[in-house]
């Protein structure tokens, strides 16, 4: 297996069969979504894994009547933070301290700069937000790949009412972005074995010399 192998084995999958991906592979997932970067690393985000039929239909339902939203074996729902409170930033400097131990004047330092990017970004606070979490859904994309899992990112929701439904508002989040893992319905996906849709090469890349 190779990098490009993988990418070109996945594909936006529209339809699955239901089949249980083992949590061996989900963890590989997750551990490649905890190890995207994020600005300035803090890591502002959350992904709630959805195994439960009950629940998985609620949403199907109530805010994305998307078919793998159901036939998936698990439901990733990443949501962004829609505040940095001074509390948050304790709770990541803590955590830089203890993983890290950089001493307290590199802390001070950094935690000044972060104070300050932040107010820059106040105004698009939510979009810069946001931005982090699309990093992560490609390293999830791209690690689902490599586990040989299907996987398509879904945007077409609701977020309003999936957010009333997993009382997201309350815990001071936002659902962005899902993506259902499962395995492909090759007899009912359309997608499966259509050929891949991107530009030649010298229409994307432009070599400045
Ligand atoms: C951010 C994002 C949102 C998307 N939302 C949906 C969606 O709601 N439903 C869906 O079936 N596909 C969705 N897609 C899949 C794209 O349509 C698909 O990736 C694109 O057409 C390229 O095809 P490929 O992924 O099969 O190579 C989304 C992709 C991205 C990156």
């Amino acid at each position: 297996m190779n990098l490009i192998e993988d990418l070109k084995w996945r594909y936006a999958c529209k339809r699955m069969n239901g089949t249980k991906v083992p949590q061996e592979k989900v963890n590989v997932i997750l551990e490649a979504i905890n190890l995207a970067p994020t600005s300035l690393g803090l890591g502002a985000f959350k992904v709630f894994i959805i195994e439960n039929d009950e629940l998985k239909n609620k949403i199907f339902e109530g805010a994305c009547p998307q078919p793998q939203v159901k036939e998936c074996s698990h439901l990733l729902v990443f949501a962004t933070r829609t505040q940095i409170t001074g509390r948050y930033l304790d709770s990541y400097f803590d955590l830089i301290d203890r993983k890290a131990n950089p001493g307290k004047a590199w802390l001070e330092k950094y935690r000044g700069k972060i104070e300050q990017a932040l107010k820059g970004h106040y105004e698009d606070l939510q979009a810069w937000l946001t931005h982090q979490v699309y990093i992560a859904l490609g390293f999830a994309c791209v690690a689902a790949a490599e586990q040989r899992v299907d996987s398509v990112p879904v945007e077409g929701f609701d977020k309003a009412k999936l957010d009333s439904i997993l009382k997201l508002t309350e815990q001071g989040l936002a659902s962005v972005v899902l993506l259902p893992l499962g395995y492909r319905d090759e007899d009912n996906d359309w997608n499966a074995k259509r050929n891949k849709v991107r530009k030649d090469p010298d229409r994307l890349f432009i070599e400045l010399k």
